[in-house]
């Protein structure tokens, strides 16, 4: 199909991202945002036998291979453009302490949704805010977004909490618009926006 050519210019140039390195970004703290490697596969799956997990992010890890092709998958998100995945790990950056995700790249409009989870035994801390914290600073700043995205369901708490708590302000509710295990879901969204 013809590229109808656009009237304006992209916010992120095709290749601007992937030209570099994907950042390693230190949490205020005691932590680290670094790209995932295979070796953590053995992590992803462990993480994924938990409930909350399993509930909020609909899916699981049977197996440590399967953990492995998804890190390769979110590898291939940043050379491809579509997306940008990090480990949270402690400061020595070993122990996994769960994930932070840029989704959907779209570098038209310089947009990208935002995702995690943390392992049970780093939650409680305030370290998810913190790192979601960090990620949307990066974004929106030397990393060229101008609107991050951040919906859960309105069931969730604490992901609710994690949004406020990280600057995320509340726009609405996406009424029926996400299928868990227990049925349809009303999602709240949430956003930052670049200033300026
Ligand atoms: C959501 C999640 C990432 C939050 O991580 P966390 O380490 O618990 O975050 P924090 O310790 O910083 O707590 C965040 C806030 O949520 C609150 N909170 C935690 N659990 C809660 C619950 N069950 N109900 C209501 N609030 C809750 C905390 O009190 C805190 O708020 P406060 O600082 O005002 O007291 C974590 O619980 C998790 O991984 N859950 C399973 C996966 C998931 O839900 N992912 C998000 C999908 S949208």
């Amino acid at each position: 199909m013809p590229v109808m050519p656009s009237l304006v210019a992209p916010a992120i140039s095709v290749g601007a991202l992937a030209m570099s390195d994907q950042p390693v970004l230190p949490v205020e703290g005691d932590a680290l945002l670094r790209p995932w490697t295979l070796d953590d596969a053995p992590a992803v799956m462990e993480a994924f036998q938990d409930p909350a997990i399993q509930r909020w992010h609909v899916c699981t890890a049977d197996s440590v291979e399967e953990a492995r092709d998804w890190i390769a998958a979110w590898q291939c998100g940043w050379r491809e453009e579509t997306g940008g995945h990090w480990a949270v790990v402690d400061a020595g950056g070993d122990t996994l302490l769960g994930r932070m995700s840029l989704k959907s790249f779209d570098l038209a409009d310089g947009t990208a949704d935002v995702a995690y989870w943390m392992v049970p035994s780093a939650r409680g801390n305030g370290v998810c805010p913190r790192a979601v914290r960090t990620l949307a600073r990066w974004a929106l700043g030397p990393g060229g977004f101008h609107r991050l995205e951040l919906e859960h369901s309105t069931a969730n708490r604490a992901s609710c909490r994690v949004a406020v708590k990280a600057g995320f302000e509340e726009e609405g509710v996406r009424r029926g618009a996400a299928l868990h295990a227990d049925g349809w879901h009303d999602m709240h969204v949430h956003a930052r926006v670049r200033q300026g």
